[in-house]
């Protein structure tokens, strides 16, 4: 039997309970249990003085077990129990914290009397982010500690205090240079020797003064405005218990909206993506232990619009990174605009002008290409043409020192031909950034057919330590999110050819959550790129033998109407506002009757959603088939974070589990059956049909 995380000793006459279970010590039931059992412990010693909690390895309790959520007997009630009885404790209890006290943990040292915390340790309630609400009476002591107000915007954001604001907050009642054990020992000394009577949270009551007129109706309201995500409005409802009832019925609130949250259909979502994102960053069958090749120093070639963006996620987190053009004119407008979004940062108080000045520092213009040679990274971000971009892996092959990793950013060119050219393939790979690259979350990583194993560990690693949330792909046309996005974008295009407006479209699709539908989207992005991109897939041979296959944005092209920026695309634009725009409409009028397609009245908003995200689902299925990514959830993570999909939707093969696979089946079989099926647009993935029939899920796929 394996012994317990928790575990009660004594220094002196003051009790230790030690919390060990690596790596963030969160509260498995195991864990929960050895605080019990340890509490139990200590009552039944009365010659220790006092009670220290303490935490071993990198910090305090980060957290609850998520994992322990997903078991439907999951209760929170023993928990809160333990957390009663120690603060009922005669004998002072005094809480260690380093590192981050989250959560689980920040609900069990709120529980103590006291709390010592080192200069660096931070504290938070999260649980937002996983649709959730502190269900362990943190809704009850914070408001009482920090008062209502900032206890909202604490619980409301999820965002954490350092150890200075949270003193400041009440939060905690010392910060200490000492060991945290050392600390809170001798704390629980004076305390004891002082003959202190602890002081219970949850016997104050919530200042008054935090609490300004309208504060919590307001809150009310803006929580509201967002029913997708329900934990708002059960925060706002328990702080207001807090502000209003005794503690034990403040209790039953927070425990009758914890219970209404956890069964939700947003946290579901959004706690299956936390471990998506989790599972994202796993590679399967690397070899155990495999080296990483040390990054310091990058390298980045071209200084348009991805390369600056690229260069600022590296120096921004860091890095020593050399920026290359080919002319100039080319390097000093990249510098110019990496310039100017580092000062609108700053002017808008978000970033100091120190740490500007700092993040510029480390980036090294150059119009040498040799310049390259010392770094451990280069990511190439030229133009989208592929005999350049040969070139430039050629050149790259010779310029860059052994062992060097060579990325690409390409988000349309094969990677195995681009690390063909560069004569070491094996060091090659490629990083899909998104625009602009400096604010989006998502890397794809794409791995080439002869992609290093440690190249492509390194590139993952080195993602996380840019702050982006990578997923990885095969190579294969669009990867993963532009390829999908493809079958998207076709339905909503067959669909302005049979009579739905744009407007229509937009507004289905919007209904999901998505921030933009695909015509709006296409509009902001630039009809001449979108074209473009359709125009050279053709001239790959990508394209099916099907003569109305994305007429629509061509014939916008060759028209002019690129969207936004000429102020005419699908939408007519006011301002930046867009209105429906009669001769869009016509032009897909025309050009429905030149390929003889039948306009119909009777397009419904179930219509657009089925068609445009069914068949990207059955895209997603056959990308999983095709061993192009790993696993199911890896795709919802590339739509959460590079697209737009809604968290609370959970991606789009979440949503297409939680719709039924059987049902996203009988739809698309219905398509094939109405619509016809020449070129396979409405074949079902095999895969597909199989986990539909034997009740399985895409998100929980791995191949
Ligand atoms: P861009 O046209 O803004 O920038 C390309 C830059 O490369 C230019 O500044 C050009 O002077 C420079 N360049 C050309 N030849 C060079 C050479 N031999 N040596 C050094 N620099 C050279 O293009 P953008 O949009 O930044 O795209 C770059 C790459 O990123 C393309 O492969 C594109 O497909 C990909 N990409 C673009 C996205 C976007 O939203 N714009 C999104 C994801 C990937």
């Amino acid at each position: 039997m394996s012994s317990s995380p928790v575990t009660l000793r004594s220094e002196g006459a003051i009790g230790v309970l030690h919390i060990d279970n690596p790596p963030v010590n969160a509260l498995s039931p195991a864990t929960v249990q050895g605080l019990i059992d340890g509490l139990a412990a200590f009552e039944a010693k009365p010659e220790l003085q006092a009670l220290v909690l303490h935490c071993e390895g990198r910090t305090f309790v980060a957290g609850g077990d998520i994992a322990a959520f997903e078991d439907p007997a999951f209760s929170a009630a023993p928990f809160n129990a333990f957390l009663g009885r120690l603060e009922a404790c005669s004998r002072p209890v005094i809480a260690a914290i380093h590192g981050t006290a989250l959560g689980g943990g920040l609900e069990l040292a709120m529980a103590c009397h006291w709390r010592v915390a080192t200069p660096t340790a931070r504290v938070g309630l999260p649980e937002v982010k996983l649709g959730l609400i502190p269900g362990s009476l943190g809704t009850q002591r914070l408001p009482r500690l920090a008062g209502a107000e900032l206890a909202l915007d604490l619980m409301l954001s999820g965002r954490m205090l350092n150890a200075t604001q949270a003193k400041a907050a009440s939060i905690v009642d010392e910060i200490s240079d000492l060991p945290p054990l050392q600390a809170a020992l001798a704390r629980a000394q004076a305390l004891v020797n002082e003959k202190w009577a602890p002081r219970r949270t949850s016997a104050l009551t919530v200042p008054p003064a935090s609490l300004p007129d309208g504060l919590l109706d307001k809150a009310l309201a803006q929580a509201k405005a967002k029913p997708q995500y329900p934990a708002h409005e059960a925060i706002v409802e328990c702080v207001r218990a807090a502000a209003t009832l005794p503690f034990a019925q403040g209790e039953q609130v927070e425990a009758q909206w914890f219970a209404r949250v956890l069964r939700s259909g947003t946290s579901k979502a959004m706690r299956h993506l936390f471990f998506a994102e989790r599972a994202a960053e796993k590679i399967p069958a690397m070899p155990r232990n495999l080296a990483l090749r040390p990054v310091q120093k990058v390298g980045v070639l071209g200084a348009g619009t991805m390369g600056g963006g690229i260069a600022m996620c590296f120096i921004n987190a860091g890095f020593e990174t050399v920026l290359v053009e080919a002319s100039a004119e080319a390097l000093e407008r990249g510098m110019a605009t990496i310039r100017k979004n580092y000062d609108s940062t700053v002017s808008k108080g978000k970033l100091s002008a120190e740490e500007r000045d700092r993040r510029l520092a480390r980036l090294t213009p150059s119009l040498n290409d040799t310049d390259l040679g010392s770094c451990d990274i280069v990511i190439e971000a030229v133009f989208e043409n592929m005999a350049l971009k040969q070139q430039i892996a050629a050149r790259l092959g010779q310029v860059c020192k052994p062992g060097a990793i060579i990325a690409t950013n390409t988000s349309t060119l094969d990677v195995d031909v681009i690390a063909q050219a560069s004569g070491r393939a094996a060091d090659v790979l490629g990083t899909h950034f998104f625009s602009p690259a400096n604010v989006m979350r998502l890397l794809e990583v794409v791995r080439g057919a002869q992609t290093a194993p440690d190249v492509l560990a390194t590139v993952m690693g080195l993602a996380k330590r840019i702050g982006k949330v990578a997923a990885v792909s095969g190579v294969c046309y669009g990867f993963i999110g532009n390829r999908m996005a493809e079958v998207y974008m076709r339905e909503a295009e067959f669909l302005l050819l049979e009579g739905a407006t744009p407007g229509q479209i937009d507004q289905a699709i919007e209904s999901l959550g998505l921030a933009m539908g695909p015509c709006r989207m296409l509009d902001m992005a630039g009809i001449d790129v979108g074209a473009k991109t359709v125009i050279e897939y053709e001239k790959a041979g990508g394209l099916p033998p099907d003569a109305t296959y994305r007429v629509v944005v061509r014939k916008l092209f060759e028209l002019g109407q690129f969207g936004q920026k000429t102020g005419t695309g699908y939408y007519r634009y006011e301002g930046r506002t867009p209105v429906a725009n009669p001769e869009t409409q016509a032009t897909c009028a025309a050009l429905a009757q030149q390929h003889g397609i039948a306009r119909r009245g009777d397009i419904t908003d179930a219509e657009i959603i089925e068609r445009l995200i069914y068949s990207m689902v059955n895209e997603g299925a056959r990308i999983l088939e095709e061993g192009i990514a790993y696993r199911g959830s890896d795709i919802d993570v590339v739509w959460t974070a590079g697209y737009g999909f809604p968290d609370f939707q959970g991606g789009p093969m979440f949503l297409a589990d939680e719709r039924g696979l059987a049902h996203v089946v009988q739809r698309l079989d219905h398509y094939a059956a109405t619509r016809g099926n020449p070129y396979g647009y409405w074949t079902v993935s095999p895969l597909l049909r199989r986990l539909a029939s034997e009740g399985g899920r895409l998100s929980q796929y791995a191949g």
